[in-house]
């Protein structure tokens, strides 16, 4: 039997109401294997960043369920949910989302905390996860001081902090320039090999090809799959 860690069931999403309603869901059925890497693709606007969403429990379905090892998250308070996210999943954002007030290092032991981890551990835990992707040189620096690509690692340490099982990543290379696209390439993959389950949304063929499976969205809807070989 296959262990699926994230299985999405008949989810559809509206946002707003009446007139004003826009269905960004339509009825997706997707389940993740624990330790897959799938890239979800296709055009702007159909849906794939809702879908990642729904998947982190960062917003949850009109109708449909969402199972995270097979708890039903879409049942879940506000609480419980935020508990389960912080050290079962890790959500890599579009933009990165650091908060700009606090340092490289603060961005990271917010996780932390957050995790439940008090602060005299933190720091050393903070310090590592970012000697991991490369940064503890500019641990105290404020994000405005960091490239996007070093922001972006930032967000990565951030997402792994609680060490959770999946990786939720939204567009990753949408704006590094090419050095900084290599590196998350080969840090995607030490990750992967690493056990991590990992679902990337992508219009990066270098790393849809790298993806296990590449699910397609279009209006929506799940409209088609590849798997790599
Ligand atoms: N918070 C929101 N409120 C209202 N509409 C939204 C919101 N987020 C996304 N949408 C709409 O839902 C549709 C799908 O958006 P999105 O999931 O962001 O697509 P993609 O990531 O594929 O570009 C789009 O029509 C978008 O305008
Ligand atoms: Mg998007």
């Amino acid at each position: 039997m296959a262990d699926v860690v994230l299985s999405i069931e008949n989810a559809t999403k509206v946002y707003g109401s009446g007139p004003a309603a826009t269905e960004a869901l339509k009825d997706v059925t997707l389940q993740v294997e624990r330790g897959e890497w799938i890239a979800i693709m296709g055009p702007s606007g159909h849906g794939k960043s809702t879908l990642l969403q729904l998947m982190g429990g960062l917003d949850r379905p009109t109708k449909g369920n969402i199972y995270l090892d097979k708890s039903d998250i879409t049942r879940l308070s506000q609480g419980d949910l935020a508990r389960l996210r912080g050290h079962k999943i890790g959500f890599v954002f579009q933009f990165f989302n650091l908060l700009p007030h606090l340092t490289a290092l603060e961005n990271v032991e917010m996780a932390l905390w957050l995790g439940g981890m008090d602060k005299h551990l933190s720091r050393s835990r903070g310090l590592h996860l970012l000697d991991q992707v490369g940064l503890a040189k500019k641990a105290g620096n404020f994000p405005n001081a960091l490239s996007g690509g070093q922001q972006q690692r930032v967000a990565i340490a951030r997402a792994l902090a609680n060490d959770p099982d999946v990786l939720l990543m939204d567009e990753p290379t949408g704006n590094l320039d090419s050095a900084a696209e290599a590196d998350l390439l080969e840090r995607l993959s030490m990750l992967h090999e690493g056990g991590k389950t990992l679902v990337i949304v992508t219009h990066n063929p270098a790393v849809a090809d790298r993806a296990q499976r590449r699910v397609r969205v279009r209006d929506g809807r799940i409209v088609g799959e590849t798997n790599n070989a």
